[in-house]
């Protein structure tokens, strides 16, 4: 049977990653599946250790300071999972409720999040898809179209009972290893024979039309002071990397602004230009460099000396920014 075989196999065939302690911790188990969201676990795992070494409990990760948490998750990405992991944690702070429908109530716990710590670290009877389960059961089942709509139910009906947190990391790991995207292992698969799509794996599931990604282009300036210091600017709490510390910027599309107390002395330098591809856009920054003096008259800028840029939580895009200005980070 499917199930069986799949359970026997993980037994045997897991990775032995930090988070697959036993007995499975939820906190551990929250942090490390949040952070594995859109990131693979080679990626992960350092920044998954640094984080339980300075948050090594639910009240430690309260008591943070949001900059702290910022900084540790700099270069993940996503830093949305970052800001609400931090208000769960504060909302939570007496412990995260054990039933996916209570984490559901929580700030970031959508439908896979809440199922996967009920079902790892609680052994709830629910199931869960993401990616790598989306894409073992499109190719099982040869499902046509949207394959992760459809697997949620096919997921709840195939959930073992009594089994699920060892059930859905199976699928999620025989994904990750075995039924992977790109040329699959079929021949030492242990489902295929239940397995429909063995012999067309590549075919499933059905590659969804890539959405446009607008343009966004920025200007940046990196400032200096006499004393090799750079100016930094938060990025403001609706936009792109909310929260996070970068160059100062214009608008997109718009010119360089004034910044209260900040005198640029001199020309600004051309630098090049920095570009990153994000999920949904495609930005742009043309660098300038030059130097300036003066105190800014807001918190949302602040004078950082170089030695201080890998406490601070700065985006993959901004260390690029920096680099390219000649500031090593
Ligand atoms: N991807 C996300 N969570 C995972 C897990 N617990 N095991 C394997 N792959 C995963």
């Amino acid at each position: 049977m499917f199930s069986t075989k799949l359970l026997r196999w993980f037994r045997k065939a897991k990775r032995p990653l930090p988070w697959r302690t036993e007995p499975r911790d939820p906190y551990r188990t929250w942090i490390s599946e949040v952070m594995l969201q859109q990131t693979r676990v080679d990626v992960v795992i350092p920044y998954y250790q640094r984080f339980l070494n300075r948050f090594p409990t639910l009240q430690s990760l309260a008591r943070a300071p949001l900059d702290d948490v910022l900084a540790l998750w700099s270069g993940l990405g996503y830093y949305r999972r970052a800001r609400n992991l931090h208000k769960a944690a504060r909302a939570a702070q007496n412990g995260l409720p054990a039933t996916a429908h209570e984490l559901r109530a929580l700030p970031g716990f959508g439908p896979y999040t809440a199922a996967a710590v009920a079902s790892l670290a609680h052994n709830e009877d629910v199931a869960l898809v993401d990616g790598n389960v989306a894409r073992v059961l499109a190719r099982v089942f040869r499902l046509e179209g949207d394959a992760r709509a459809k697997s949620w139910k096919i997921a709840e009906e195939l959930l073992p009972r009594g089994h699920a947190g060892e059930f859905n990391e199976a699928l999620m790991e025989l994904g990750a290893t075995v039924c992977t995207p790109r040329a699959p292992n079929c021949t030492n698969c242990t489902i295929r024979m239940s397995c429909l799509g063995r012999d067309t794996p590549e075919r499933f599931p059905e590659p969804k039309k890539r959405p446009d990604r607008p343009l966004l282009e920025w200007k940046a300036v990196a400032l200096r002071r006499r004393d090799g210091a750079i100016l930094l600017a938060r990025r403001p709490p609706d936009s792109l990397f909310a929260g996070m510390w970068d160059l100062p910027m214009s608008d997109p599309g718009a010119r360089l602004p004034k910044w209260p107390g900040v005198r640029v002395r001199g020309r600004l330098e051309d630098r090049g230009v920095v570009a990153q591809t994000l999920t949904h856009r495609e930005v742009r920054v043309a660098i300038r460099a030059g130097h300036a003096s003066g105190a800014p008259k807001t918190d949302s800028l602040k004078w950082v000396a170089p030695n201080d840029l890998h406490q601070l939580g700065l985006s993959s895009l901004a260390r690029k920014s920096l680099r390219k200005a000649g500031i090593a980070c």
